[in-house]
């Protein structure tokens, strides 16, 4: 039965990390899959993180399973800082722990199909795996464009693809620093977009995977929190990896805004049972981890500040590619008021390639850029080879 199967091609960023792995060149940059590293290149543990990491070392008297929801006191942990006051809305948002940002996703995107969801809203581009899981689960996708060609956000496109949703719709939006593009929503637009869906039947999935790395962590979930005000109901997929720097711990949260408050519990219900059929329990230490950060005032400052370095130094980054201009036929200007990891470069695929044969520099097929490979001991190199393979 089994040798019926279709051989897969490999997922192309993660494949990036072994092609990378295999240059044997000094000088090679990784701008390839979505991790933050520091001016030195690397991607170390957060001291937050690591001095959580002894304290439960030494805390921890079990490992006995928890239920399908995981740690809650790590999701509670982190409700203020997405919600902000009256976390709760008067007890109408709950969530459940998941495996990484991408369990969160998988949660919603089932929960939804769950529901009653047909299709999916869902901007294009987008992170590869949205439409991966969404294709898996079942649902139609319908695109509209993300950005204009002067690389904004095209507030048209989603308004439109919002008025002419239909009952059985869904709409998957990034919360902040949009993965592919760094092209986030202004807080006016959100405004617009969360008063166009308070007219419509559209149930709105946030995805938050980069809370603290656009703006701060208030600023951040502007666009969110303006939804939440202005639908009944809505589905928040949330990930640590980034803001806690925990990728392979896999940690993640999905929260319901239910309409009414005694509907919650129900609606939970569905998503403990839908993670006990996939990953049973999702893994713990990450969590337990966040929850020590988060109920500790000097370990959340220590967290703070990390974050605050880590932003200041991509905004650097940024500041010189936007300093950059043009270079061979490549504008790098607006690199410098996008938002978070990512940006795309309007390269073609021969182009991309000879980034990397040419000058030993990995990046995504689709033309994105991991902004934080970039250091100010490298980035001259990166826009001389910009204009070496555009010229
Ligand atoms: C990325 O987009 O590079 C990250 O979100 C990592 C991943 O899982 O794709």
């Amino acid at each position: 039965m089994l040798d019926t199967l279709d051989q897969q091609p490999p997922d192309a960023l993660l494949a990036l990390i072994k092609l990378y792995n295999d240059d044997p060149r000094a000088d090679k940059i990784d701008l390839g899959v979505g991790v933050y590293r520091t001016e030195d290149g690397g991607t170390p543990v957060f001291a937050a993180i690591k001095a959580a990491e002894h304290k439960l070392v030494l805390e921890q008297d079990s490992k006995a399973y928890l239920g399908p929801e995981g740690d809650m006191g790590f999701v509670h942990a982190l409700m203020p800082y997405i919600f902000g006051e009256d976390p709760t809305r008067s007890g109408r948002i709950e969530g459940m722990q998941t495996p990484g940002g991408t369990g969160a996703v998988r949660l919603a995107v089932a929960l939804a199909h769950k529901s009653g969801a047909k299709r999916m809203i869902v901007g294009a581009p987008s992170w590869p795996n949205h439409a991966q899981i969404i294709k898996d689960i079942g649902l139609e996708i319908v695109s509209f464009h993300h950005a204009t060609e002067d690389g904004v956000a095209d507030l048209d496109a989603v308004k439109q693809a919002i008025a002419q949703s239909q009952p059985g719709d869904s709409i998957l939006l990034h919360g902040c620093c949009h993965n592919p593009t760094g092209i986030d929503y202004t807080h006016e637009q959100w405004d617009e977009i969360a008063e166009a869906l308070s007219n419509s039947p559209i149930l709105p999935i946030i995805d938050l995977a980069y809370q603290g790395l656009g703006h701060g962590l208030e600023e951040d979930s502007y666009g969110l929190r303006a939804v939440l005000a202005a639908v009944p109901e809505a589905l928040i997929a949330y990930s640590c990896d980034k803001n806690f720097g925990l990728y392979r711990d896999r940690v993640g949260a999905l929260y319901v805004m239910a309409k009414e408050s005694h509907q919650i519990d129900r609606i939970l219900s569905n998503g403990h049972s839908l993670a006990r059929a996939n990953w049973s329990m999702p893994p713990d230490h990450g969590a337990a981890a966040v929850r020590l950060v988060l109920r500790d005032e000097e370990l959340t400052a220590m967290w703070h500040g990390e974050l605050d370095a880590m932003r200041a130094r991509m905004r650097q980054v940024r500041d010189r590619l936007a300093e950059a201009g043009t270079v061979g036929t490549v504008d790098l200007t607006p690199l410098g008021i996008q938002n978070g990891l990512f940006s795309m470069l309007p390269l073609s695929k021969e182009q991309i390639m000879k980034m990397r044969e040419d000058h030993g520099i990995y990046m995504a097929g689709s033309g994105r850029i991991n902004i934080a490979g970039l250091t100010m001991g490298n980035i001259e190199k990166f826009i001389d080879a910009v204009a070496d393979v555009s010229a």
